[in-house]
């Protein structure tokens, strides 16, 4: 069975003690990260890490551990559990004291983890997904990998409701990201998305996106675009951790393009492959 982290160590599920009073139920005070695992290798881990501190940071906690230590932490946390094609979730929470809404005087942090096995989404890489437009409720802080996720649960829950497989969130009429995605659109060759800015979490696998494109020459401009032009798009791209690059055909009941998956966003997915394969082990 596999071992969850827990402060550090490395315990059995059933030997975790979380308190009641843990910040993270009773307020949602943490932050978190899912880094993805292929061919036991963890994928772009040095990121991931750098934005689970930079977000403890902007909700000013304090990691008990140097990022070293803790990358190392989360690469023996992946081979004790022999994953190979996975995936790992991390957390840290304020820790837990009697219920107050500013931060509490005594409370240690309290980081847990697990990992899990789980195949590269192919099906849909290869055939593309749907998703409809919703207002983004969230707050002006998604910048931050917050546990507190409530606006982005109750979207993806409305558009799962309807057979759609992720929310096109935005705010007006300016399209931001999806619930647990970013979102680009792909118009006469050049590549579009919402600059990274407090409006949406700034993905690692945007990040790599915006490389893939230099690197094939696909000009970015990382500008906000509206609902009516994502519409109109050639090709529509949702990516994350969990989904890597993958095709949007469809936007509600209207056909990107030809509904099917555009030739940029091909390209993208195995230069993105290709990165995959490098397999550096971090
Ligand atoms: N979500 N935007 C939001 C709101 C997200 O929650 C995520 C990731 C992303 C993409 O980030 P990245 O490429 O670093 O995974 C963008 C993770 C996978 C989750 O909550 O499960």
């Amino acid at each position: 069975m596999d071992l969850i982290l827990h402060n550090g160590e490395f315990i059995r599920e059933e030997d975790l003690v979380i308190s009641r009073e843990d910040r993270g139920y009773q307020f949602g005070d943490g932050i978190y990260e899912v880094i993805r695992v292929y061919d036991g290798n963890l994928f772009t881990a040095k990121e991931h890490i750098d934005r689970f501190y930079d977000s403890a940071d902007k909700i000013k906690i304090v990691i008990p551990y140097t990022k070293d230590v803790f990358h190392k932490m989360i690469y023996d946390f992946v081979e004790v559990n022999n994953i190979e094609t996975g995936q790992v979730y991390v957390q840290i929470t304020r820790g837990a004291a009697e219920r107050q809404h500013q931060f509490p005087t005594q409370a240690t942090p309290v980081i847990i983890g697990n990992t899990k096995s789980v195949e590269r989404p192919i099906a849909s890489l290869n055939s593309g997904v749907t998703a409809k437009f919703i207002e983004d409720i969230r707050w002006l802080r998604c910048d931050i990998k917050s546990l507190n996720l409530l606006g982005n649960v109750l979207a993806k829950q409305e558009a799962y409701e309807e057979g759609f497989f992720e929310a096109i969130l935005h705010r007006g009429e300016t399209v931001t990201e999806g619930c647990s995605s970013n979102m680009y659109g792909i118009k006469n060759g050049t590549l579009y998305t919402h600059p990274a800015n407090n409006l949406i979490l700034n993905g690692i696998t945007r990040r790599v996106i915006l490389e893939l494109c230099e690197e094939l020459e696909i000009p970015v401009e990382e500008r906000p675009f509206t609902k009516t032009e994502a519409l109109e798009m050639d090709e529509f791209i949702m990516s994350s951790t969990t989904t890597e690059v993958m095709p949007v055909v469809a936007i509600g009941d209207h056909k990107i393009g030809q509904g099917v998956p555009g030739e940029l966003t091909r390209k993208l997915q195995t230069a993105f492959e290709a990165r995959i394969q490098v397999g550096v082990k971090s």
